[in-house]
């Protein structure tokens, strides 16, 4: 036992994934809930049969019910359908909208008081739609994107220029999916900026793989798509609010008036802490990004409707 409690709604790929990390790091004690209870409850024991092994704490319940739950710090929600090959994201918003409503009533029930992290796609439409159904704070609720997608630019660049990944910074910002908006005046190598580095057509190049990053192992996997860097991903936020370290990650949240908007969840630079999503952080943009910026409010904006509709 840690004493500190993460669930994870969806045991399937993601939250396995993602449960796994959190036990092997120690982090927080975790229930993960599944539909089909057996999942919910193989996964948990095969994560926790490592513990020996990692000298993990981290106690590790499987469920099919909410009550184990209770007094969740941070609830993560993966429950949903992932793609497959030649779909969008923006394809699975019936079939995930229906499951996060049935989800969302559940968490709120048995932990008020958490800070939910949603992840099932399409991602942006889905911290929105998982807000009506909760009516928390903004700074309760987020979604995971910016940093797997930023995670993946970021490998493309170190592996272009045989250069650490470590070494490399990469902020991407907007909607998960094609209009997303990676930030290349806040990309850089060793402390330079990535243009110090590449040329515009190399530059392309990265940010073209970038955004069809998911769809390019969706491809190669067919059943299924990306956990692994997903995982990380999720990890990262998940350790900066209980570590309270008030690390900026690109992260979907809320507006209320900055970059212009007001109520619109999307991908911006975000402080996490204990209390969640303390601070959205405004970068000024080049007017391409800011024109980029503005297509991918337009293409978010445009699944609201969809979404009240459902
Ligand atoms: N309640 C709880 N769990 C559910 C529900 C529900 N109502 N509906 C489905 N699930 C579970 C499934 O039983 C399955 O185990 O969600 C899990 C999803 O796991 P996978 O199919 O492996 O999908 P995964 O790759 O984990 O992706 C989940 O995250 O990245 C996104 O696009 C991805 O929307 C997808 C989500």
């Amino acid at each position: 036992m840690i004493g500190t409690k993460v669930t994870i709604v969806g045991a399937g790929n993601v939250g396995s994934q993602t449960a796994s990390i959190i036990a092997e790091k120690n982090l927080a004690d975790i229930v993960l809930v599944d539909i089909d209870e057996g999942i919910a409850k193989g996964k948990a024991l095969d994560i926790l049969e490592a513990a020996p092994l990692n000298a993990s704490k981290a106690s590790v319940i499987g469920t099919s019910t909410y009550e184990e739950t209770a007094d969740s710090e941070i609830v993560i929600v993966t429950a949903g359908v992932p793609r497959k090959p030649g779909m969008s994201r923006d394809d699975l918003i019936e079939i995930n909208a229906n499951i996060l409503k049935s989800v969302i009533p559940e968490v709120t029930k048995y932990s008020p008081g958490c800070i939910l992290i949603i992840v099932t796609n399409p991602l942006d439409a889905m911290v929105y739609l998982a807000k009506k159904l909760s009516d928390f704070p903004r700074s309760r609720i987020m979604g995971m994107a910016g940093i797997l997608d930023s995670t993946r630019m970021r490998t493309f660049i170190s592996d272009a220029l045989k250069v650490a990944p470590s070494d490399t910074e990469a902020m991407v910002l907007g909607g998960h999916g094609d209009t997303m908006v990676p930030i290349v005046s806040r990309t850089k190598v060793s402390g330079k900026p990535l243009v110090d580095f590449m040329g515009e057509e190399e530059i392309a190049k990265i940010i073209e793989r970038t955004r069809n990053g998911g769809a390019e192992i969706v491809n190669y996997l067919k059943k299924g798509s990306a956990y692994y860097a997903t995982g990380a991903s999720i990890y990262e936020m998940v350790e900066a609010i209980l570590k309270d370290t008030k690390k900026t990650l690109p992260c979907c949240a809320q507006l209320a008036g900055e970059y212009g908007q007001e109520g619109l969840f999307i991908g911006v630079p975000v402080v996490l802490g204990k209390d969640g999503m303390e601070k959205i952080i405004e970068i000024p943009l080049t007017n391409e990004e800011q024109a980029m910026f503005d297509k991918t409010v337009s293409h978010v904006k445009s699944l609201y409707g969809k979404v009240d509709e459902l």
